[in-house]
């Protein structure tokens, strides 16, 4: 029997620490990436896929998100009035865009605590988890892949991605064995963030998982692990050795453009990337970025 339409949930209820003071009184997820919140390019990335129903886990200063993604009728009346319908376009995309739900993580207490929030919105669908400070950049396309292998194996699917062993300490890390698609692996073992020494492979989870409705009982009993925090690892590490519906998991091989827009450096990569790569701004700034460079 084909399964009820996918729903997207978007994590965004971290204290993003490392962004402090920015983040002090918004979440790391506002922060602008070029001329859009880090968290539009990610409900964008699920509307593409074809996923309309979006629920986004806010914390503290959760009225930031939910304004942005509500109308905002007397900016929209001003620039009506003005005649500026560029501007007004791309306000109003923001409030078209899909149908946006929020619900209160009150605590943040991990991942896995933050998608167990979204139980009673998601009921029995699958589901997509996009984190909210986590941009794949739309011209390598992962979550379309990551859903056609969900259909197609009745498993659990997280995005790996290789990384520098000097950085694997920061990751979830999976163990994992061939299958007959190149760009798809089994997962036998996930540990959260391992030292160098003990990883089981330099395959780390980045921020895309496309789960059934079978996680959350997982989750309800997952005790907290590293950090203190319910680890959604934890959780998949449950699935991949036998839990749930039995189905495991697989791992869709991602080799495309990620930002990681939590972390400084990566940052200010996805600005100069984009800004750079954009037909009104990059003719303005790539000889610039040359000069600049050179001055190295
Ligand atoms: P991170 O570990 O990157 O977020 O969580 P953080 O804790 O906010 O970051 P730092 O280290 O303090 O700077 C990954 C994703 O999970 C969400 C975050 O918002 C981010 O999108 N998250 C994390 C929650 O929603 N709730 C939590 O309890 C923890």
């Amino acid at each position: 029997m084909p399964h009820k339409p996918f729903k997207a949930v978007i994590p965004a209820a971290g204290l993003g620490t490392r962004f402090l003071p920015a983040t002090k009184a918004m979440p790391k997820e506002m922060l602008p990436v070029v001329d859009k919140p880090a968290i539009q390019y990610v409900v964008e990335e699920a509307t593409a896929a074809g996923i309309q129903d979006v629920l986004i886990i806010i914390g503290r200063n959760k009225n930031n998100i939910a304004n942005h993604f509500d109308s905002m009728p007397e900016l929209e009346t001003k620039l009506r009035e003005k005649g500026d319908h560029d501007k007004l376009a791309k306000v109003e995309h923001s409030s078209d865009l899909a149908d946006v739900h929020m619900v209160r993580q009150g605590e943040p207490k991990g991942l896995g605590h933050a998608v167990l929030r979204a139980r009673s919105h998601v009921g029995d669908h699958p589901f997509a988890v996009l984190l909210g400070d986590d941009l794949i950049d739309e011209r390598d396309p992962l979550l379309e892949k990551m859903m056609a292998e969900y259909d197609k194996r009745g498993a659990t699917i997280i995005a790996l991605m290789e990384v520098d062993p000097a950085q694997i300490h920061l990751y979830g890390v999976a163990a994992v064995e061939p299958t007959e698609d190149d760009g798809v692996v089994k997962v036998t073992q996930l540990v959260e963030k391992p030292k160098a020494e003990d990883a089981p492979s330099n395959l780390a989870i980045i921020g895309r998982y496309v789960l059934g409705p079978d996680v959350f009982d997982i989750l309800e009993r997952t005790e907290p692990g590293k950090g203190g925090e319910i680890q959604l690892t934890d959780a998949l590490e449950e699935l991949a050795t036998g839990g749930g519906d039995g189905g495991g998991v697989y791992g869709v091989v991602f080799r495309g453009r990620r930002y990681d827009t939590g972390d400084r450096v990566d940052y200010i990569k996805a600005i100069v990337q984009l800004a750079a790569d954009r037909d009104d701004l990059g003719p303005a700034l790539r000889p610039w970025f040359k000069e600049f460079a050179q001055g190295l």
